[in-house]
């Protein structure tokens, strides 16, 4: 009798990148005879990917790493993967006896070899950036079937003083376009029609020949891409180009998530966010008066060491003048080796503040978002039905192409269908939508 296919599991933290990795992932070990499995309970080999942005992300993991030593099959191989993993390297094994392998966002290419290996009874971290690895010869596994992450660079040359990311994954480069319109093309052919575009800064993107303008043109063209986004680009890179690139190609969704940061140029120049509040500001009513509808989300840091009362209220203040449809809002966390730790001590905000602003923060974007959502009342938009509700029943989860969960009647079978709905209800964040009149997605050829 021969031996079951091996099962991998893999659980996946932090952001869109870490999810595509661990598609990446999956689709290696798919290709060296692993089965995937959705519990770790049982499965032979376990990978945890690792974010590392926050202290708070990296005391989660520690936790369910003990969690998975109490309840993993006797003999299975668990893995850290991912940044956290590219911090600590071998330190790490020390730490956690029953991790066999350590492996940074550039070393996947080996988890087939080195999992062998731990099957062994060695234990290894692999933690060298490789600049060359796009991974362009495998073959993800997605988790989703709707919409298709597609990394097109790597790593980040900006060095944000209170950021890890440049340390755990390494300088910025880009996937050749060509590769990236060949992967836009495959998962079309799989039946998805909305494709985001991942990378750090992602309109720095350049591939020695294309900017970022080109590949939002030629990922755009590609037949049967309805949708187009991309994650997270830099105030600073929004070139003319850029921002007429997306003004023009249709599939380009009228929504732009910019992260802020701080309202405060005093802060911003200390976190070495290289522009201004204004210049914040002038890039919104850039991009706002060249793509009609734009929604905008942003990440806002409160706590940065030195902020003050003032500074704080310049960030409200812009936040207020702005308008985000939604906002993602942090305590600034030390990280280890990063500029931000090297402040003065006197500048260090106490804990309580920074609690305290991060509760008016979200106050005041809620406020907002409720005003704005309310005023869309009786709309009526096309939607992309993403997933069954979370809350159940007869539900489903679908998304307007400025970013605006839409809950509306269904069932799974309307998955990756667009629909035309009214927004007919809004708890302030979300909306609750009738279907108008259905649409079929268009023929591939566009
Ligand atoms: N590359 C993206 C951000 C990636 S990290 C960009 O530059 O826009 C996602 C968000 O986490 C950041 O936008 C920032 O708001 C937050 N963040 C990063 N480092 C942090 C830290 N040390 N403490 C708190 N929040 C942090
Ligand atoms: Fe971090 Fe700044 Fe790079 Fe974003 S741009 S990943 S915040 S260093
Ligand atoms: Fe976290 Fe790494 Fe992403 S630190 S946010 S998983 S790039």
């Amino acid at each position: 009798m021969t031996d079951p296919r091996p099962t991998v599991y893999v659980e996946t933290y932090g952001c869109q990148m870490n999810v595509s990795d661990s598609e990446l992932m999956l689709g290696k070990l798919a290709a060296h005879g692993y089965d995937a499995v959705d519990h770790p309970d049982g499965a032979d080999v376990i990978l945890v990917n690792t974010c590392a942005i926050r202290e708070h992300a990296e005391t989660r993991v520690i936790g369910r790493l003990g969690e998975l030593r109490r309840n993993m099959k006797p003999g299975a191989i668990v893995g850290v993967t991912g940044c956290m993993a590219q911090r600590l390297g071998p330190v790490l094994l020390e730490k956690a006896k029953h991790v066999s392998l350590v492996i940074g966002p550039d070393g996947y290419r080996a988890l087939p070899a080195l999992i062998d290996g731990a099957r062994r009874g060695q234990r290894a971290s692999a933690t060298t950036f490789d600049l060359e690895e796009h991974y362009e010869d495998f073959q993800p596994r997605r988790f989703d079937n709707v919409k298709a992450w597609i990394p097109v660079q790597r790593g980040c040359d900006y060095r944000c003083t209170y950021c890890i990311v440049p340390t755990t994954r390494g300088p910025e480069r880009s996937r050749k376009l060509a590769d990236v319109v060949r992967e836009t093309e495959t998962v079309v052919a799989e039946g998805m029609s909305e494709v985001v575009l991942l990378g750090q800064t992602v309109n720095s993107y350049h591939d020695g020949e294309s900017d970022f303008a080109d590949l939002l043109r030629a990922v755009g063209a590609v037949p049967g891409v309805r949708r187009l986004r991309f994650t997270s680009p830099h105030p600073n890179d929004f070139s003319t180009r850029v921002i007429a690139a997306m003004a023009t190609v249709d599939a380009v969704c009228e929504h732009v998530h910019l992260p802020m940061q701080s309202g405060s140029t005093k802060i911003l120049k200390r976190m070495l966010r290289r522009y201004t509040r204004e210049g914040y500001v002038e890039c919104v009513d850039r991009l706002r008066s060249a793509i009609p509808g734009l929604s905008v989300t942003t990440d806002i840091i409160v706590g940065f060491p030195g902020e003050t009362d003032e500074d704080f209220e310049e960030t409200l203040s812009v936040v207020r003048a702005v308008g985000f449809s939604e906002g993602f809002t942090f305590k600034f966390s030390p990280r280890d080796g990063t500029p931000a730790t090297r402040m003065p001590a006197e500048l260090t905000v106490p804990d309580e503040v920074a609690s305290e602003r991060l509760a008016t923060l979200v106050a005041t974007m809620r406020a907002h978002s409720r005003v704005e959502n309310m005023g869309l009342l009786g709309r009526r938009c096309e939607v992309l039905v993403e997933k069954e509700a979370r809350r159940g029943g007869d539900l489903v989860q679908t998304r307007t192409r400025d970013f605006k969960t839409v809950l509306v009647p269904g069932d799974a079978s309307m998955i990756g269908q667009y629909l035309n709905v009214e927004l007919t209800g809004t708890t302030g964040s979300t909306f609750t939508g009738q279907i108008v009149s259905e649409r079929r997605p268009l023929p591939m050829a566009g």
